[in-house]
């Protein structure tokens, strides 16, 4: 089977589907990889670095189109990157159907079998394959240094000759992967760190990483699903957790903000006036943005000042890591293209729980439940 490689063409976009790393064990599994020239290079990886491990070299994507018969992608495709793909083509990529309607669509129509990572479930057998962790842990890392450069304060307790300056407070809201890392990274730089999240099965884990763990008192299997997700708190509830936000808040020089509930619009955690709570110089990142965001005050993409307190909206936190961010990714789809591909030519099993899950497009259709009542929905509106 060929394999093939684009160049990302979104605005901003560094990231590339493949490394070097991961054209070798493509190779050594008997697959031919053809790389669209200067598809590495925003993330470091020239073309001679791809050759060297074995991939040949298309002039353009479009010449990778035509001899792949699966492409590799980080962003979801543009619709004119879809016309350019040949019927039966598999393509894997980050997707998010559910705000790409017509781009899903188009991909029915071309009879592309579209598989997206962020559907890969969150189970162990999937681990190695879960793209969505591993960029919540870049966005958790870098999360934590963008507070620290944009806080007018040390961040580490610091003794010198001219006083002593306290350690900065940071306060975490939503322990999942990112905000697990945020905490260790801000642990890391010195700060004394607090967290808070609607499931209280975290709290081992935000303490075993050095942080206080601060709890709502209120009956907590109403705040968790079966499957270990946070479920939509209850309005009483989540009047008790603004309460309790609002208060930790003004004993914190930072807040970094990472809560989501899987498939809905991120919870609203601080509401503009509860930012004026917080002493002027304060930080707020809000890691939520890109998916509306925790934070009232916040812009996507941007950072504003609501009285005095900066708040952060960061979206471009993956491509500024490219070249581990495309390392991190490029392994987690090789694991699932190989899960797919075991002997080499995809092998659509239905029984897999990953495949099932992930598989959007196939021979026409719309496989992804939700995301064809979506579109069908769409229609009669
Ligand atoms: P996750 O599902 O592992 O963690 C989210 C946490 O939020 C869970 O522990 C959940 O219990 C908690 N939560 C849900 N509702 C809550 C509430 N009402 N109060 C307190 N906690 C609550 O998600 P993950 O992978 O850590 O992603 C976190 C966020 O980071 C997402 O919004 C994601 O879109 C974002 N992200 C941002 C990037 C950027 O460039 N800004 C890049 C990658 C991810």
């Amino acid at each position: 089977m060929t394999v093939g490689i684009t160049k990302e063409r979104l605005d901003g976009e560094n990231r590339v589907a493949a490394t070097p790393e991961t054209v070798k064990t493509f190779v050594a599994k008997g697959f031919t990889v053809v790389v669209e020239s200067g598809a590495g290079v925003a993330s470091g990886v020239d073309d001679h670095a791809y050759e060297e491990a074995g991939a040949k070299i298309a002039k353009d994507a479009a010449a990778v189109a035509s001899q792949a018969e699966m492409i590799l992608r980080v962003a979801p495709p543009s619709a004119a990157e879809v016309e350019s793909f040949k019927t039966g083509t598999v393509v894997v990529s980050f997707l998010f159907p559910g705000s790409n309607l017509p781009v899903v669509d188009k991909l029915a129509q071309k009879g592309v079998t579209t598989f997206a990572v962020e559907l890969i479930p969150r189970i162990t057998r999937a681990q190695s394959m879960d793209a969505l962790s591993a960029m919540s842990t870049i966005a958790g890392y870098k999360g934590a240094l963008l507070a620290a450069n944009s806080l007018p304060k040390f961040f580490p307790m610091f003794m010198t000759a001219a006083g002593t300056i306290p350690p900065a407070k940071v306060f975490v809201l939503g322990a999942g992967v990112a905000g697990l890392q945020a905490i260790a990274t801000c642990k890391r730089l010195g700060a004394i760190v607090e967290a808070f999240d609607v499931r209280p099965s975290v709290k081992e884990q935000v303490e075993s990483l050095g942080a206080r763990f601060v709890a709502l008192q209120v009956d907590t299997s109403e705040l968790e699903d079966a499957s270990g997700y946070a479920k939509e708190v209850s309005k009483d509830t989540h009047e008790k957790e603004l309460e309790l936000i609002t208060q930790r808040m003004t004993k914190n020089d930072v807040v970094i903000t990472t809560a989501l509930i899987p498939g809905r619009p991120a919870p609203v955690l601080i509401t503009r006036e509860m930012v004026k709570h917080m002493a002027r110089g304060s930080v707020i990142i809000d890691l939520a943005a890109p998916n509306g965001g925790n934070c009232e005050a916040t812009v996507a993409g941007k950072s504003v000042e609501v009285d005095g307190v900066t708040v952060i909206g960061p979206t471009t936190l993956l491509s500024e890591m490219a070249a581990d961010a495309s390392k991190m990714y490029s392994k987690n789809i090789a694991e699932f293209v190989l899960n797919l591909a075991p002997e080499g030519a995809v092998k659509l099993d239905m029984e897999d729980q990953i495949i099932r899950d992930t598989l959007v497009t196939h021979e026409g259709k719309v496989t992804h439940e939700p995301t064809r009542l979506a579109m069908e929905k769409g229609a009669k509106s």
